[in-house]
């Protein structure tokens, strides 16, 4: 792999430059950096599937490999692939009849290697620093990308590097260390970590995969790909996305419109940027009408993943709001955790805190009137129930066996 057939372009105010794993941010005005696709990607033409094996046919998001720029060499992918991508999308009955909505849906994202949908950006990344001739490779993260990284590193021989804020929970940690990573904990509030990530990263020359890096976008992109393609070449009406950095609703923003661009499907959906009450800056920027996220003091909430109080991608996730007619929204943690167990009570799909918040929104938005009864609506399942502290359930105690009646 040459890095120099890469192109980043600032999404921002569309500056281009060369690629450098280093460098995240515009030189010009401080957004975050996209890799320009071929455009159509060569080997996969129009409509979805002619020639392509279905999703969930065990290559998971290889299958898209040639819209990836810099991530296509098949020797390289297969030294990170650990059934990544083409999962589930489940049609939830149950409690699509409880909610009042005929056609709702499940991207079970919790079904990636590592329980969250953070492995397909840091697949796509791990191949392309592999490619490039990297052997380490860093993370900033709270929880679930740290555990995604170590996880990816150790698969492909990789050595790597993960800061996490003081306030992660040592449990948390546990599922990171396991991987050999090198793990590093700093009293320091998340964007002064992410800001410092680049310093060290350039200085150390270990490419940090943060939450909204251009490399991480290109994996995490290939979720709407396939939710267009598991509804036969269309995009639903709506998709919840539980969001914290902003990156990946912009990875899935990028998806959707490369597959309009290429005639995969007439039009995107309407994203919803889900966010918990307790730490809500792009569903306050939002409901301000800003094109920028609000700032957070004190984020509090019991949707730890999701809790972001300065999303590097927050005005970028906006634009798309605004672009797909979408809209943000902020659920409160009492409803969080009231959707978390009644998710897992009607869909048999246990997930964390931070996906349950998507359950929690579309309930606010069948409410308002916004999402209409006939619409068809995903919900978008991002991390596994056991990537997270359980929630408070009274369990029974032991009774004894000759009490049985
Ligand atoms: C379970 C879960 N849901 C949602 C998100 C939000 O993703 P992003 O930071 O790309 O907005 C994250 C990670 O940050 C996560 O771990
Ligand atoms: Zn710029």
């Amino acid at each position: 792999l040459n890095a120099a057939e890469l192109t980043l372009r600032c999404w921002a105010c569309g500056r281009p430059s060369a690629f450098d794993p280093f460098t995240q941010r515009c030189p010009d005005c401080g957004e975050a950096l996209e890799l320009a696709a071929a455009d159509p990607p060569p080997a996969l033409e129009p409509p979805f599937g002619a020639g392509m094996p279905a999703v969930g046919s065990g290559e998971g998001l290889w299958r898209y490999r040639p819209a990836f720029p810099g991530c296509g060499a098949r020797l390289v992918a297969e030294r990170v692939f650990m059934g990544e991508g083409g999962t589930p999308l489940l049609h939830a009955q149950r409690l699509g009849r409880a909610l009042g909505f005929e056609s709702l849906w499940l991207k079970d994202e919790t079904r990636n290697p590592t329980g969250s949908f953070k492995d397909r950006g840091t697949a796509a990344a791990v191949a392309a620093l592999a490619g490039l001739g990297f052997t380490a490779v860093g993370t900033v993260s709270t929880g679930n990308m740290a555990r995604s990284v170590a996880a990816y590193a150790a698969r492909a021989g990789m050595e790597a590097t993960v800061w996490v804020g003081a306030g992660t929970p040592a449990g948390k940690l546990a599922a990171t260390a396991v991987h050999g990573a090198r793990l590093q904990r700093f009293a320091a509030p998340y964007g002064e970590i992410y800001a410092a990530s680049f310093e060290w990263s350039r200085r150390h020359g270990v490419p940090f995969v943060n939450s909204d890096s251009a490399l991480r976008v290109e994996g995490q992109k290939t979720i709407a790909y396939e939710i267009a393609e598991q509804f036969g070449g269309e995009a639903p009406d709506w998709l919840l996305i539980p969001t914290s950095s902003g990156g990946n609703l912009s990875a899935i923003a990028k998806g959707f419109a490369e597959a309009v661009r290429w005639g995969w499907i007439d039009g995107a959906c309407r994203l919803v940027a889900v966010q918990a009450e307790g730490c809500a800056p792009i569903a306050r920027g939002w409901e301000a009408g800003s094109d920028e996220p609000a700032a957070v003091p004190e984020p509090e909430t019991i949707a730890g993943a999701i809790s972001n109080p300065t999303p590097p991608s927050g005005r970028r996730a906006i634009r798309w709001l605004r672009d797909t007619q979408g809209c943000a929204i902020a659920v409160p943690d009492d409803e969080i955790e009231a959707a978390q167990l009644r998710m897992a009570e009607l869909t048999g799909r246990y997930v964390q805190p931070a996906s349950a918040a998507g359950l929690a929104a579309l309930s606010r938005l069948g409410a308002d009137g916004t999402v209409a009864p006939g619409d068809t609506v995903v919900l978008l399942l991002t991390g596994a129930g056991g990537n997270a502290a359980p929630p408070s359930i009274d369990l029974p105690a032991p009774g004894s066996l000759a009490e049985l009646e």
